[in-house]
C-alpha cells in the first residue's frame, strides 16, 4: 500500500512517516514544501518538495505516485493568523484541499483529510461526529467549508477531526501546551493559563495511530480522533508542571475574556470517541501518560545534540 503525506514537516506529518515506515507492507511518500525536516531514516521513505497552493505540483507528483491513500494534514493551523490573513487561510486550507481532491479522483486515491474542533461553537461538549457544526472564527469556517468539498468529491473519504494536539519532534514549526508550560517554568516565568476552555488533548502519536487504522481499513466517514479526557489549558498546565516537578505557583489561572487574540475560541469541544473505540479498536493514551512519552522524547533528543 502507498500512501502519500502532505505536510509531513509538520507535527501529525513526522509522527505519521516515524509510525508507517515501521510497517513493512506501507511504502511511505512523504511530501512537504521546502526541504525535508523529518527526523526519521531516510532510506524508509521518499521524500518529495510538494507546496499544495500550486496546482501543477500537486498534479504532478499525485500522478507520479498514484498514491493508494493519501493523508492530507497540511494546512495553516495558526489560528489567529487565519483570522488575519483569511485569504492565505483560504488558499491553503479551501484551495490547495480542492486541488488535491481534483487529482485524486483521477486515480481513487482513499483520502484521509485532517479536520479540527473548531468547526464546533464550542456551547457543548463533548461532542459526537454528527453535532451541528458552527464555527466562531475563520480558521474553523475554512476547515468546514474543506470538510464539505471532501464530502462532496468522488473519493472515498475519511474525515478526522482532532482536538489540541501535542508533542514534540526535533523540528517543530510551532510549540504546543506541554511545551510552552514546561520551557516557561523552567526560566521561572510566570505564566496566565485560561480555565474557561473545555478541551480532549491529543498526544501526536495517537492521532497517527488514528490515521493508520482508518488507512489499514478503509474506513469511511467521520471520525472524532483525540485523547478522553476533558481538561481546561490551566489543568493541563497544573498537570504539566506537577510532573516536571515545576513551580506550579508561576501559573496563574485566568479567564479567555482576558486575552486580546485576533480568533475567538469555542469556549467548550472535546469529542466523544466511542465510534473511533469500537471501529477502529482506537485506544489513546491518557494525558499523564502522554506528558511521560513527551519527557522520553525530550531526553532522548537532548542525548541526541550532546
Ligand atoms: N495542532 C493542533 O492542535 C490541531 C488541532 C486540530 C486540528 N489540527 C489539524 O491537524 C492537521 C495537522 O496539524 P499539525 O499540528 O501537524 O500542523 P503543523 O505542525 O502546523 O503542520 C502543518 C504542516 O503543513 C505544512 N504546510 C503549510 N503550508 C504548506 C503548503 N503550501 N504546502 C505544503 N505543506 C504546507 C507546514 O509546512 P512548514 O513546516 O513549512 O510550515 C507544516 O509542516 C492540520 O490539518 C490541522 O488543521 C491540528
Amino acid at each position: 500500500m502507498k500512501v502519500l503525506i502532505t505536510g509531513a514537516n509538520g507535527l501529525l506529518g513526522q509522527k505519521l512517516v516515524n509510525l508507517l515506515t515501521t510497517k513493512p507492507h506501507i511504502e511511505v511518500v512523504a511530501t512537504s514544501r521546502g526541504p525535508n525536516q523529518i527526523a526519521c531514516d531516510a532510506a524508509t521513505y521518499t521524500y518529495r518538495k510538494l507546496d499544495i497552493t500550486q496546482l501543477d505540483q500537486v498534479n504532478r507528483v499525485i500522478s507520479q505516485e498514484k498514491p493508494d491513500v493519501i493523508i492530507h494534514t497540511a494546512a495553516l493551523t495558526h489560528v489567529d493568523q487565519c483570522e488575519e490573513d483569511q485569504e492565505t487561510c483560504w488558499l491553503l486550507n479551501v484551495q490547495s484541499v480542492q486541488h488535491m481532491i481534483q487529482a485524486a479522483e483521477k486515480y481513487g486515491s482513499f483520502f484521509i483529510h485532517l479536520s479540527t474542533d473548531f468547526i464546533f461553537s464550542g456551547k457543548k461538549g463533548p461532542l459526537h461526529e454528527e453535532d451541528e457544526p458552527m464555527p466562531v472564527n475563520f480558521y474553523g469556517q475554512s476547515k468546514l467549508e474543506a470538510e464539505r468539498l471532501v464530502m462532496k468529491s468522488k473519493l472515498p473519504y475519511a474525515i478526522v477531526r482532532t482536538v489540541l494536539v501535542y508533542g514534540v519532534t526535533p523540528h517543530m514549526s510551532r510549540s504546543n501546551i506541554i511545551l510552552w508550560v514546561k520551557e516557561s517554568l523552567e526560566q521561572h516565568k510566570k505564566i496566565q493559563v485560561v480555565d474557561d476552555q473545555y478541551r480532549t488533548p491529543t498526544l501526536a502519536e495517537d492521532l497517527a495511530m488514528g490515521c493508520y487504522l482508518i488507512a489499514e481499513k478503509r474506513a469511511q466517514g467521520i471520525f472524532h480522533i483525540s485523547g478522553e479526557e476533558m481538561m481546561t489549558p490551566y489543568q493541563m498546565a497544573l498537570a504539566t508542571a506537577a510532573f516536571f516537578q515545576l513551580d506550579a505557583k508561576l501559573i496563574t489561572r485566568t479567564n479567555s475574556n482576558r486575552f486580546k487574540q485576533a480568533a475567538r475560541r469555542p469556549p467548550k469541544t472535546g469529542f466523544i470517541i466511542d465510534k473511533a473505540r469500537k471501529m477502529l479498536n482506537y485506544h489513546p493514551h491518557s494525558f499523564k501518560e502522554g506528558i511521560q512519552i513527551v519527557s522520553e522524547q525530550l531526553n532522548s533528543l537532548k542525548n541526541m545534540l550532546i
